[in-house]
């Protein structure tokens, strides 16, 4: 680990108690079968951005049947991580984890029939430059599917939101609905569609705070100790108020690369 990272071994431990075996975002197997709802990944090369631990890695190969999976991420201790989940899947030959710099996606001209992300743009504040360049990298007719944490309107965040950022601590590059819209329709894509996942999230993350500190809090403390554990509990109860709000508004979106 290098001391920028994010997402150390206790951290990825934290949220793997949370979130599951490899996931490093809410929802589980679920979400992610919502967010490739009706799309077919079977034979198809696709780029997952922000690859993390790899658990939804490796569910687009041996769950979706995509022949080719290649998670790019830009900390050590994920890949790290991601890799060794890989090999005990004995996917190695379907699956690259290539831990990368942030910047322009390391592939060819229209390499991949779809670009997909969970939970990972919000780290990458230049959203105009990412949908050109994941416009450039899909086939035409390729697919950008993602999943990603959203401010719901442009400007300062409201001194709730601004508090849950600063204690998220994750250098959040937040943007809107209408911002990411735009972005993707400059790029170039046709059918941008956007969904509001807020009702949903909102529950489960209320649900995840009586994880938290409920019965199961000795499982979290073994994760991350007790103080950081502290850290992670007042966090949830900042993100509640915006999530409540509707501030703090995670989406799924959908773009097309015109045939
Ligand atoms: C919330 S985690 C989500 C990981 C995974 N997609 C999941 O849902 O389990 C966000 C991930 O994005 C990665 N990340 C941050 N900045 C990035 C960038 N510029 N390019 C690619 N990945 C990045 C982080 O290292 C982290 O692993």
């Amino acid at each position: 680990m290098t001391s920028d990272e994010n997402y150390d071994d206790r951290h990825i431990a934290f949220l793997e108690a949370l979130w599951g075996e490899g996931y490093l975002s809410p929802g589980g197997p679920a979400e992610v079968e919502r967010l490739l709802d009706g799309l077919d990944l079977s034979g198809k090369t696709v780029v997952d951005i922000g690859s993390g631990a790899g658990g939804i890695t490796i569910a687009l190969a041996r769950d979706y049947n995509a022949a080719r999976v290649i998670g790019l991420d830009v900390e050590a201790s994920v890949c790290t991580h991601a890799r060794r989940m890989v090999d005990r899947a004995g996917l190695s030959d379907r699956v690259e984890i290539r831990q990368v710099t942030p910047g322009p996606l390391p592939l060819d001209d229209g390499s991949v029939d779809m670009v997909f992300s969970k939970d990972a743009i919000v780290h990458i504040p230049d959203k105009e430059s990412l949908a050109k360049d994941a416009f450039r990298v899909l086939r035409p007719g390729g697919i950008f599917a993602a999943s990603d944490w959203l401010i719901s309107h442009d400007g300062a965040p409201s001194p709730e939101m601004a508090d849950y950022i600063a204690k998220e601590d994750l250098n959040f590059g937040m943007a809107s609905p209408s911002r990411y819209e735009k972005a993707l329709t400059a790029a170039g894509f046709v059918d941008v569609s956007l969904t509001n996942r807020n009702p949903w999230y909102r529950d489960v993350a209320q649900q995840e705070l009586d994880r938290l500190t409920g019965p199961e809090q000795p499982i979290f403390v073994d994760a991350i100790g007790e103080a950081d554990l502290g850290g992670m509990i007042e966090t949830w109860r900042v993100m509640l108020i915006v999530l409540r709000s509707g501030e703090h508004c995670p989406h799924h979106f959908r773009a097309v690369k015109p045939r």
